[in-house]
């Protein structure tokens, strides 16, 4: 934030001078407001994370907005499930590989644990993309609505369990 802040003043100050000058001054004003609201909207949960910690933050962010598209569609469209749920299999079956030993920096909420059971938060990981690749099964099968809930349960319990031991 503060490296783009001094960009904008070098820019206004290149066009110093008249008229021109204070149009820039308002133009640049307008930019810096603009980057400031774009910034501010960014969830305060990620404030300060970089490189593989956000990218594994934004990741499980898109896990929790595909679970909410299928609920939202439980009774509607099975191809829209199937295909979140194929997300959720393929991020869980990454994710292992988002955790480099130590990576719990601040804002990150891994715990240490994470490290000294690599093993458990491993096979934690496989639960959920099983039950994630089960569900997927059962809704491409034309199951009926409380059987996908009930499947629905089954792959939120691999979340919770993994959160309980190894998150915040
Ligand atoms: C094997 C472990 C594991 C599994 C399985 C798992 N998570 Fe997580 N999740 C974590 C850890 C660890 C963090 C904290 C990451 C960090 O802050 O560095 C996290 C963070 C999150 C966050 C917060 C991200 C943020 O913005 O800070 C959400 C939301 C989330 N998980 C949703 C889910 C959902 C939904 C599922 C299941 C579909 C799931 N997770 C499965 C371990 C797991």
């Amino acid at each position: 934030m503060a490296i783009m802040t001094f960009k904008i003043s070098i820019l206004a100050l290149t066009f110093h001078g008249g008229k021109r000058a204070s149009v820039m001054r308002s133009i640049n004003r307008t930019i810096g407001v603009f980057i400031l609201v774009s910034l501010s909207s960014i969830s305060l949960a990620h404030e300060g994370a970089t490189g593989i910690i956000k990218e594994r933050m934004d990741r499980f962010k898109q896990n929790k907005a595909a679970i909410r598209v299928i609920k939202g569609n439980l009774a509607k469209d099975t191809t829209i499930i199937a295909q979140k749920l194929a997300e959720i299999e393929t991020w869980a079956n990454e994710m292992v590989d988002f955790f480099p030993e130590g990576s719990n920096q601040a804002p990150s909420e891994a715990l240490p644990a994470i490290w000294e059971n690599f093993g458990d938060f491993t096979a934690k990981a496989v639960a959920n993309a099983t039950a994630a690749a089960d569900l997927k099964t059962l809704a491409q099968s034309g199951a009926d609505q409380s059987a996908l809930i009930k499947g629905l349960k089954v792959l939120g319990k691999t979340c919770k369990d993994c959160h309980n031991d190894y998150r915040e």
